[in-house]
């Protein structure tokens, strides 16, 4: 079983969207996968209920000491999946104790990048006193399509010392499209390529759990 984060307490750098469908392709590929929202404003929640047959096992979480009671429930999965909080607070702290990986999407921006700091420090400081875990990478997301990402986006990743993902997710209208339904990019879309890079990423996750000495993925 491992636990990911998608963690940035910037706003509206691809939490919710990586979440939901990396957590749908997890499903779709015969894991038994749990959704978690641990965000306030309830976008994960907000998409599981547009959905009356929403066929992924979901949770809400409205306080960090709730929290706690999340590896209690957890046996029964392969994986969960924790939409992250848009506030660096006290939930964001306590989802970064309960992690196995942490992805950090972030926006393709030398601001967007600047502005995790503090996210970053919080993973570092967990990692220092737990022998490097939870495990934590960068994943570009929503960059535009057919843009090459300048080096100083690389560069100024590099400097967090973190890993950063070969996939991304560009900007493409069918995220959103499928978001409003409550459905995914792997629900009937046209969205080959959308899929891929959701199936990428998850990928490089899987390797990232099965290199390292997480709990393993059943
Ligand atoms: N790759 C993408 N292509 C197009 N639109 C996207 C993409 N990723 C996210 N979006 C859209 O951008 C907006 C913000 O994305 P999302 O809600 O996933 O971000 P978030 O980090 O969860 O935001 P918040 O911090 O408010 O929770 C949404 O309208 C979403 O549909
Ligand atoms: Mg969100």
């Amino acid at each position: 079983m491992a636990i990911i984060s998608i963690l940035n307490p910037k706003g509206g750098c691809g939490k919710t969207t990586i979440s939901t469908n990396l957590a749908r392709h997890y499903h779709d590929n015969g894991l038994k996968t749990l959704l978690v929202d641990t965000d306030p404003q309830g976008s994960s929640s907000d998409w599981h209920a547009a959905r009356e047959d929403n066929p992924l096992p979901f949770i809400s979480y409205g306080k960090p000491e709730n929290l706690k009671a999340l590896p209690g429930i957890a046996a029964p999965y392969n994986n969960i999946i924790i939409d992250g909080a848009a506030k660096l607070e006290g939930m964001i702290a306590a989802v970064i104790k309960i992690s196995d990986i942490i992805l950090i999407p972030v926006q393709p921006s030398p601001y967007d990048i600047w502005a995790t700091s503090d996210l970053v420090d919080l993973i570092k400081a967990r990692q220092e006193v737990t022998d490097g875990n939870p495990k934590a990478a960068f994943v570009i997301s929503r960059a535009i399509k057919g843009t090459i990402l300048g080096n100083e986006i690389s560069a100024a990743l590099e400097e967090y010392n973190l890993p950063v993902l070969n996939s991304i997710t560009t900007q493409r209208q069918v995220y959103p499209r499928s978001a409003s339904q409550g459905l995914s990019v792997f629900d009937g879309f046209m969205a080959l390529k959308a899929r891929l890079e959701i199936s990428s990423i998850a990928d490089e996750l899987d390797n990232m759990i099965t290199q390292g000495d997480i709990r393993n993925v059943a």
